[in-house]
């Protein structure tokens, strides 16, 4: 274990988009920051390339769909590491854009395994690691979409079942676990990072992946006695305002 590492921390799917961006700004916060890369390969690229840059950046191969992969993961980072005190769950998938009438039950179960299975299952396998921190932060990468007030009431609101209910139930994990956390000083947040150009989106996002990871950092380091099991939205002008349930 290497004794010298002040903040560690683990952001999935950080090989591309909003999750690589917040890894750079916790990098170069001087956090250490394992980048979670479902292929290996893209994400050596990605860490060579900060790496490049004087950061401690490293790979851990993590698809967050497969339990054998993620035990690895935690097993990797206990031994280079010995401790987390930052978890982004920012890997997420859109598997279909279909309203509810033509989606498939099998494209739910996708959305679901990675959206929301993905999170429980990773998170469960670095509490051990989390819980040696003194300052524990969990950050769950939500949406607009999933908000059932904003579905209740918005015109024209996209009627994407599988990604829509999959953050609903994303955040509905958040504040489970910010509940059961909440007396060890863990805090558990969601995120919406507003509409950042990314493949996810065909990079028709309004904001760039540095102004999309702003507010996933501020969560990621909060002050203790920060808020827990909140959502956090960020406006197009970078503002941010609470994200209704
Ligand atoms: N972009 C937006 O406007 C927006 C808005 C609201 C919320 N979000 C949320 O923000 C997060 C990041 O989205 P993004 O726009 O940056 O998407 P993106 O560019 O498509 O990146 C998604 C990342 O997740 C990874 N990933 C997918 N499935 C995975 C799995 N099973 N295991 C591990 N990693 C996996 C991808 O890896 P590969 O490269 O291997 O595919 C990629 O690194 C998502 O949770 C998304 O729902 C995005």
């Amino acid at each position: 274990m290497d004794k010298t590492l002040e903040r560690v921390a683990l952001v999935t799917g950080a090989n591309k988009g909003i999750g690589l961006a917040v890894a750079e700004g916790l990098l170069r916060l001087r956090i250490t920051v394992f980048l979670g890369a479902r292929d290996l390969s893209r994400g050596t690229t990605a860490t060579k390339a900060l790496v490049a840059q004087g950061l401690d950046a490293r790979t851990v191969q993590l698809d967050v769909t497969d339990q054998t992969s993620i035990e690895a993961a935690a097993d990797l980072i206990t031994r280079d590491a010995g401790k987390l005190d930052i978890l982004v769950n920012n890997a997420g998938i859109v598997v279909s854009h279909a309203s509810p009438s033509e989606t498939s039950v099998d494209e739910l179960r996708r959305s679901y395994e990675t959206n929301v299975f993905g999170v429980v299952a990773v998170t469960n396998a670095v509490l051990p690691l989390l819980r040696r921190s003194s300052a524990a932060r969990i950050v769950n990468l939500t949406s607009d979409l999933g908000s059932l007030t904003l579905a209740a009431t918005t015109e024209n609101f996209p009627p994407l079942l599988a990604y829509n209910s999959s953050k609903t139930a994303l955040n509905a994990v958040t504040v489970a676990y910010a509940n059961e956390l909440r007396p060890e000083g863990i805090l558990v947040n969601a995120v919406s990072p507003g509409s950042v150009a990314t493949d996810q989106n065909g990079h028709t996002g309004l904001l760039t992946t540095e102004q999309g990871a702003r507010l996933p950092i501020r969560m990621a380091t909060l002050p203790a006695g920060g808020p827990t099991g909140t959502a956090v939205a960020a406006g197009e002008d970078l503002s941010h305002h609470p994200l209704v349930w």
